[in-house]
């Protein structure tokens, strides 16, 4: 490629970077608060699961996306869910598209499946839990999943699944620590 050639390539790549960062994140460019993490690290170290997609956060949250954009807590307000594979594509239509991984989104999107996550955190069957009471009482994501905007692949990095971690918290902030909160016999 010639050098204006060139040029020409990179004006353009930064116009529709830039078209793209004014449209597609039409949010106030503002500084996230920093929100620590309240329960330990997952001594396990789990590796990662292969997911059939090799999404980033790290890579995502660079530019200011919010968490509510992808994850949202519809009623009865247990689960977070996973975003719509039109979500994706409302970037990826055009940003990365020639990409092998961005290509195996298009085929996601167009046969209309969603697209299989691996799932990463999970509490055992019989547990109690639900996202919605947290979040009233205002628990942040990065307090119970630790530091999702530095993590590349997302691992379950940190313990909160565990008793003791549930217990501990509910401890420090006043909620209840009965045996039947969080165990349904
Ligand atoms: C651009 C969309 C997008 C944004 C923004 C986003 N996520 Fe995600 N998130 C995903 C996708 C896709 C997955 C499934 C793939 C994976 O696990 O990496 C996921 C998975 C997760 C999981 C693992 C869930 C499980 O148990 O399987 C957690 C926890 C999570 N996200 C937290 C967050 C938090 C906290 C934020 C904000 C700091 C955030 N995400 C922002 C798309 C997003
Ligand atoms: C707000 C726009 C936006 C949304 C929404 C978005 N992405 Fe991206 N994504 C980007 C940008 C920008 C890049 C970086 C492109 C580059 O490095 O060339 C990227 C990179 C990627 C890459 C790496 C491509 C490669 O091989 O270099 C993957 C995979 C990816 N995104 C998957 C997803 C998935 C899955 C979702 C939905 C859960 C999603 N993206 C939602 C903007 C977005
Ligand atoms: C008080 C701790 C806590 C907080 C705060 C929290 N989570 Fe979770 N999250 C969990 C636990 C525990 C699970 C596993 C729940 C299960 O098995 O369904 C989970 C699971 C998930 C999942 C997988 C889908 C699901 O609902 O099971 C996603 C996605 C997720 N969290 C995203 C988020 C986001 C985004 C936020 C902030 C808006 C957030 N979480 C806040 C503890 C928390
Ligand atoms: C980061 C702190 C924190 C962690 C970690 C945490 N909780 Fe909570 N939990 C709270 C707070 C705060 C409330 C709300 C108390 C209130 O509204 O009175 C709450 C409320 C609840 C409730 C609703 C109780 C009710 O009946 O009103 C359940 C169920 C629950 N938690 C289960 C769990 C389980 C299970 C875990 C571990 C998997 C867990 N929590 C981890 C802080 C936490
Ligand atoms: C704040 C939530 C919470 C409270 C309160 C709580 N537990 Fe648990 N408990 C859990 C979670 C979450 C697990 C699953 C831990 C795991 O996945 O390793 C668990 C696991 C257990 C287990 C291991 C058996 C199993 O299901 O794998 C026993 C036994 C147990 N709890 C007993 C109790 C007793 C007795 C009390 C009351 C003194 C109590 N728990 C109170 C959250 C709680």
């Amino acid at each position: 490629m010639n050098r204006s050639k060139r040029t020409i390539t990179l004006l353009a790549a930064s116009a529709a970077l830039t078209a793209f960062l004014c449209t597609a994140l039409a949010l106030p460019a503002q500084q996230a608060p920093a929100v620590s993490q309240l329960v330990p690290d997952n001594p396990l170290h789990l590796a990662p699961p292969a997911q059939p997609i090799a999404f980033s956060h790290k890579k995502h949250l660079a530019f200011s996306l919010q968490c509510k954009a992808c994850h949202t807590n519809p009623d009865p307000g247990i689960l977070m869910t996973f975003p719509a594979t039109a979500k994706c594509m409302s970037c990826h239509a055009s940003i990365a598209k020639n990409k092998p991984a961005i290509q195996k989104l298009a085929e996601f999107s167009k046969s209309q499946k969603p697209i299989p996550w691996v799932r990463v955190y999970a509490v055992l069957p019989g547990i109690i839990w639900t996202h919605r009471a947290h979040l009233q009482a205002g628990a942040q994501c990065e307090m119970c999943h630790g530091p999702v905007a530095q993590m590349d692949a997302m691992s379950e990095a940190t313990s909160v699944k565990s008793m003791a971690s549930c217990i501990d918290c509910h401890q420090k902030k006043g909620a209840k620590t009965v045996c039947s909160t969080c165990h349904k016999s």
